[in-house]
């Protein structure tokens, strides 16, 4: 079966691309075959992954395409087993047109549907905001992973994230909130370890291991290359690589 994973949270800097190149490298290196989606008019994807120089078309252009070629061809091979739908400033005029149609709630759900056993993992890397787009988005998936910073902000954006999610489920009734990846831990601080604490506390369920705080994650970014490839000793590395185990054992 194939996953469809929204990760997002209405909030931004907490951790969402950084969390979607990582997690989707980490599932590509186990086997799984994973398509990132960049739903981020920043187009951060690609730059993650230092191949933005190869971009020629992106997730717009798929949602608009109107032969089977034509989307194939929006889709960029970032590595082996890692595909990626490019976002970027196509997608201003995405969401235009998108308001424009009917049933403009689902669109996405529609035409994004890749060929029966082509894909293990579909992964979108969500805009912090709330638009037309995230809601496509939620209708197209199945599960929601929110990356929550261990700073307070991000705790109360959390509540506010899960009323959205709760309003979209009257659209998608399959869509849950499944996991919860507290990022830039630091057990060194107080603060750090009681907002990790008040999270386990309120859902058991989704909270994951944290994601600790590590500059590697950062410097990986701005290289274009993920944390597997800059330093796979990192604790960057071995966060994600159990991440990934975990969501993978769920399947
Ligand atoms: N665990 C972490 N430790 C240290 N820095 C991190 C960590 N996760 C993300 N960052 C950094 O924080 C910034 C925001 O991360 P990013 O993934 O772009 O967030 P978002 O997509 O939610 O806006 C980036 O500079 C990134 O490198
Ligand atoms: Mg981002």
């Amino acid at each position: 079966m194939m996953r469809t994973i929204a990760v997002a949270i209405a909030k931004g800097g907490v951790g969402k691309t950084t969390t979607s190149v990582n997690l989707g490298a980490a599932l590509a290196a186990m086997g799984r075959r994973v398509l990132l989606v960049d739903c981020d008019s920043q187009d951060q994807v690609v730059r993650f992954l230092g191949v933005r120089s190869q971009v020629r078309a992106g997730l717009s252009h798929f949602l608009v395409a109107r032969t089977a070629e034509e989307r194939n061809s929006a889709v960029l091979e970032a590595r082996e087993n890692l595909w990626v739908l490019a976002g970027g400033v196509g997608l201003t005029e995405l969401k235009r047109w998108l308001g424009k149609q009917s049933k403009s709630d689902t669109i996405l759900k529609e035409r994004l549907v890749p060929r029966e056993g082509a894909l293990d993992y579909v992964i979108y890397d969500c805009a912090p905001g709330w638009d037309i787009l995230s809601v496509n988005i939620l209708c197209a998936v199945d599960e929601v992973l929110s990356p929550v910073a261990l700073q307070a902000p991000a705790l109360q954006g959390l509540q506010a994230f899960l009323t959205y999610i709760q309003s979209v489920q009257k659209l998608n009734p399959e869509l849950r909130l499944r996991y919860l990846v507290p990022t830039m831990f630091d057990k060194r601080l107080k603060q750090s370890r009681s907002y990790l604490a008040q999270l386990q506390k309120a859902f058991p369920a989704q909270v994951c291991e944290p994601i600790r705080s590590n500059v590697k994650l950062s410097e990986a970014a701005g290289l274009g290359r993920t944390i597997f490839e800059v330093d796979p000793e990192a604790s960057g590395a071995e966060d994600y690589e159990a991440l990934a185990w975990r969501v993978d054992q769920d399947a």
